[in-house]
């Protein structure tokens, strides 16, 4: 197991993560943000969409352990202070939805 330290949608955090874990399973097994989904588990779909110190990654594809340290963000903390982000916004004027599984990663 290890510990890593890292902040998630502007709260600081810990775990204890066997160093396989995914950062996928990390967020939504660990923390219960369950915003970011794991459509393929094959890096295809981005479903698992979250900003890692503001750039967009697959969370299927990074060990939670290489977040150490880092600043991540999911569809959780877009919205701010009760208003949606521009992104989620246009979605919603435009409907931009299908299923709507796959959205909290492309938003
Ligand atoms: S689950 Fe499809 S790209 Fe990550």
């Amino acid at each position: 197991m290890a510990k890593i330290n890292l902040t998630v949608n502007g709260k600081k955090t810990t775990g204890d993560v066997e160093a396989r874990v995914l950062l996928a399973n990390f967020l939504r097994d660990e923390l219960k943000l369950t915003g970011t989904h794991v459509g393929c588990d094959t890096s295809q779909c981005g479903a698992c969409t979250v900003h890692v110190d503001g750039r967009a990654i697959k969370s299927c594809t990074m060990l939670a352990v290489q977040a150490d340290g880092a600043d991540v963000v999911t569809i959780e903390g877009l919205a701010k202070n009760g208003k949606l982000h521009p992104a989620q916004a246009a979605f919603t004027e435009c409907h931009a939805l299908q299923c709507g599984f796959c959205t909290p990663g492309i938003s």
